[in-house]
Formats: C-alpha cells, structure tokens, sequence
C-alpha cells in the first residue's frame, strides 16, 4: 500500500472502496509486490548457474498467491502433509516441492513418500527408519542445525544449540553409520537458521559450515541455506543487504561446486522476503477511548487476526487510511479480543476517529496463516490485487464455521 501524497492505494485502488465492497477486516496482497521481491531475490543469485527458490508457504497460504508463486517460477516449502497437497492441487509437480516438517509422524513421512516429494528428515530416528525402509530407492535430504544463534528473537531462532530443529552438525558420524548400513542416498542438506537475520555474515558462516560438511555426501543434487532474510517492518529500518549476500554466497557457493567436482544447485527458502511487504490488514476503527493518560483506538479485530505484536512483540507500522493528513496524536491500537492485544503502543499518528479504516502494513507473512477463531471470531476475507484488479480469494468465515464441527451433546 503506497500513499501517493493525498491518499493511500494499492496498484490505483483506494483500500477504502476495498472495505466497502468486502467489508473489514480485510486481508489484501499486492501481487506487484511479490513479483518485485521474487526478481530481487533472484537477481541477487544470479551468479549461480543452478538456483531454485522454494517459497515457504507456511507465511502465506492462499491457493491463489500460491498459484501466482508458481507462474513466476517459484518452487516451495512446505511443512505438514496439508501443505503438501495444497502445493499439488495448484499445480506444483512433487519434485517442485520440498517437504521439511519437524517431528512428524512416520506415517506422515511415507505419505510424502508416496506423493512424490523432496523429503527433509530433521532426526536421526527418522534418518534411520527411512534408511531401512527405503535403502537407495528414495534419495532424501537431511535438515542439519548448524548450532548458530540468529534470528529476530529466540522464538523464531531455530539453528541454535537447543534449538528442536534438525540434526546436530556435532552427529555427523552417526549420519554417516546409518548411510553405510542401510544404504541411504543423501541428496540433499538443508538448514534453515531463523527468521529476520539481517547481517550478512550469518549468511555467509551458515553456508562455510554447510559446504564444509557437503564434502561427507558424495551423492548431493543441492545444498538448501533455509530462509531467514530480513525486510523492513519498522520506518527506518533496514533489511537483508540482498545485492550483497548473494554476490558472496554465489561466489563461495561456485567455488564450492567446483572443489565438489559437479554443479549442484543452491536453493533458498523465505518466506517473509517475498510477502511479507505485500500484504495490509484494514481494519475498522470500533471505539475511541481517551483514558487520562492514554488513548486507545480499538479496531475490529485482534490477536486472533494478526497475532505477531503479541506472540513476538513484532512492529507492525500502522496507518490511517481514512485520514492520512490530521494532526498526529498518540495512540495504542488494541483489538477487540477480550484479553490484552495490543496491535500497537505509543504509537504517534493521525487523529482517528470512530469508523475510520486503518492499515496495518506488512500483513502478509504469518499474519493471515496464523489466525484463529479466538472468541468464536470469523477469520477475514482475502483479497489479491493484480494489475490493478481486485480478486477476492478468500470469502470471510461465516457463524456456520464457527459451528460447523461442534458436536452438542447432553451430558
Ligand atoms: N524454511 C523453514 C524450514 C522454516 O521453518 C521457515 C520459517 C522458513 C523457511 C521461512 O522463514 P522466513 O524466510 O519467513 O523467515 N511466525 C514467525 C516466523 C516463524 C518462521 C518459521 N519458519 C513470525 O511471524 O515471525
């Protein structure tokens, strides 16, 4: 959403006709947005001859986006079964999509198998399990934690020492033990080390670990470095420096295949650097409350549409949509969750008023994903905007899913 000196819209639409026509809250995603971000994102690979990008569709899982993912040329991660078939019946083939659950069950495991895709096993139970049920016939990756503390926070750091993920880099031997005795082919290693890492040089240690456990697996097709780059939330903040990244990482990651004697390919998971950006939560503004030393805008939603503020203390810049041009004053937008949700503290910004929309920006990764029906709430309406066009891709839940699976019973 861009605001263009007197208004805010989205590729020429004004958000506010948005909510007239789908009502609030609305979730909207700016399809121009993740194109841009896809080009950025390969561009700065472009040094490397074999570079597949695998969308983490866990940030954002709507068909449509995902159908839009698969025209730029997006392969994609993915982390249950569910997510699974959601990637087939858009249209992804199974050797389109990587497969990376934490602790799942082996049945689950077997039907990935059956399916058809790029497994990652994250344990060396599993490692072994799948060695002896498969031996050579089901090359498969491993998911190493390379024991490296990054991320925005400890809750979405996942390569450190006690962190769940992964097998240790410390277990090589034991890998090794399990492909000798049942045959396993490791065809690919795969690490992902956290969300929102912004220095390049975490990047960079990341992938010095990884290629220097590489020269153990002498059948690798690809060596995958996870997600993790960091866009902007706030204002000034800055993101990943991507130009530079991946200029050094290409050039590392060539020489690597060179001393390894054939070309592999190198493949990147994120998430939030593709949508993130593109997405706007509107919301409706409930109630203006002046308390003697605060005051409140309480919209129509909360943590159970946009839970990041609270569940991660996550910055999410929020305007007003209805009235970018008033004096600024100081607000907390919270929700209407009955339990503490605020959506943003002190925040300095335009007077609002009772019935104006606001936007809470940067809604498009783990926001929509991870709602819930808390208060017996419907989840929003989605929509994708795409060359100046409105797409509703998501209708809002209605009281019949509230009640769908209840089962009412005397008891
Ligand atoms: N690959 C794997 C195996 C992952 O677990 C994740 C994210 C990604 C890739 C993509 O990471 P990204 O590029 O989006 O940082 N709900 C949290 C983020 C959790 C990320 C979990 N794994 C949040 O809203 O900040």
């Amino acid at each position: 959403m861009n605001f263009n000196g007197s208004r805010f819209d989205i590729q020429g639409i004004n958000p506010l006709d948005l909510c007239e026509q789908y009502g609030t809250p609305l979730y909207v995603y700016d399809a121009q947005i993740i194109e841009n971000q896809y080009k950025i994102l390969r561009g700065a690979f472009a040094d490397v001859s074999r570079l597949r990008i695998n969308f983490a569709i866990k940030a954002l899982t709507n068909v449509s986006v995902l159908k839009f993912m698969k025209r730029l040329g997006s392969c994609v991660d993915t982390v249950s079964i569910e997510e699974v078939k959601l990637c087939l019946r858009v249209g992804f083939e199974p050797q389109q999509i990587g497969y990376t659950p934490s602790g799942v069950s082996w049945s689950e495991i077997e039907e990935a198998v059956r399916l058809g895709v790029k497994v990652h096993l994250d344990s060396l139970p599993l490692l072994e399990r799948f060695g002896k049920a498969h031996g050579a016939n089901y090359p498969v990756g491993i998911r190493l934690n390379p024991h490296v503390m990054a991320g925005g926070n400890l809750k979405i750091s996942t390569a450190h020492e006690r962190s769940k993920f992964g097998i240790s880099i410390l277990q090589l031997d034991d890998i090794q033990r399990i492909m000798k005795e049942t045959g396993v082919v490791i065809e690919g290693l795969h690490q992902h080390t956290g969300s929102e890492i912004k220095e390049s040089e975490v990047f960079l240690n990341v992938a010095e670990l990884i290629f220097d456990a590489a020269k153990n697996f002498p059948d690798l097709q690809y060596i995958d470095l996870g997600g993790g780059f960091k866009v902007p939330y706030k204002p000034h903040e800055k993101g990943t420096n991507m130009p530079k990244v991946g200029a050094a990482i290409a050039a590392r990651f060539n020489q690597f295949c060179k001393d390894y004697g054939r070309d592999i390919e190198l493949v990147w998971e994120p998430g939030k650097f593709l949508v993130a950006q593109c997405g706007t939560l509107l919301v409706r503004v409930n109630v203006v409350k002046h308390n003697p030393s605060i005051s409140f805008a309480h919209v129509d939603s909360g943590l159970n549409h946009l839970i990041r503020p609270m569940m991660y203390d996550a910055y999410h810049e929020i305007v007003n949509v209805s009235n970018p041009l008033a004096d600024k004053r100081l607000y907390n937008v919270v929700g209407y969750i009955c339990e503490t949700d605020n959506l943003a503290e002190d925040r300095e910004m335009p007077e609002i008023t009772e019935g104006d929309v606001l936007g809470i920006q940067n809604a498009g990764a783990y926001c929509f994903t991870m709602a819930s029906n808390y208060n017996s709430r419907v989840r929003p309406a989605e929509v994708l905007v795409y060359n100046g066009q409105a797409h509703l891709v998501r209708a809002r839940e209605t009281w019949d899913d509230i009640v769908r699976n209840q089962i009412e019973v005397e008891v």
